[in-house]
C-alpha cells in the first residue's frame, strides 16, 4: 500500500530501455512493435502514452501524425545529430529533453 500523497517518478526511460523486454534496447528497433514481436510482451513494458484507466485518449492520433510528419521528414531530407547518442544529457520534463537543445542537421535528400 502506498501512503496517501506521496509523489511516485515512473522512469519510462528505464522501462523502455529494459533488456528482459527489449533485445539490444539501445538500439532504434522498429520490428520491437510487429505483433509478433509484441504479442506476449508485458503490459507496462511500453507506456509513452501512460496506461490503465486514465491513459492517453490522444494515443492514435498522436501515433497517426507522428508517423505522417516522420516519414515527410524523412523522405525529404537527411536528418543527423551533431552529437553522438553517449553525449547527450537528457532532462526529465514534461517530456524528457536535451539539456542543450535538440542539435540536428537537416538537409535535403
Ligand atoms: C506524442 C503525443 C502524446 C503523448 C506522449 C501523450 C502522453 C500522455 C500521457 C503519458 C498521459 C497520461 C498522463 C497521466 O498519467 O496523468 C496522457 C493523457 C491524456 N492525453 Fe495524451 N499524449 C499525447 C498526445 C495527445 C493528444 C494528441 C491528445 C488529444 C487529441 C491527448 C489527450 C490526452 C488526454 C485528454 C489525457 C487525459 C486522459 C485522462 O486523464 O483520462 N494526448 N497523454
Amino acid at each position: 500500500m502506498l501512503p496517501a500523497g506521496i509523489t511516485i517518478v515512473i522512469g519510462t526511460l528505464k522501462i523502455h530501455r529494459d533488456p528482459k523486454y527489449y533485445k539490444n534496447p539501445n538500439v532504434f528497433e522498429p520490428d520491437n512493435f510487429l505483433p509478433e514481436n509484441a504479442q506476449g510482451r508485458h503490459y507496462y513494458s511500453y507506456i509513452p502514452f501512460s496506461a490503465g484507466p486514465r491513459s492517453c485518449v490522444g494515443r492514435k492520433f498522436a501515433l497517426l501524425k507522428l508517423k505522417i510528419l516522420l516519414s515527410t521528414i524523412l523522405r525529404n531530407y537527411k536528418v543527423a545529430s551533431a552529437a553522438p547518442e553517449e553525449k547527450f544529457r537528457l532532462q526529465a520534463d514534461i517530456i524528457l529533453k536535451r539539456t542543450d537543445g535538440f542539435r540536428i542537421k537537416i538537409e535535403p535528400r
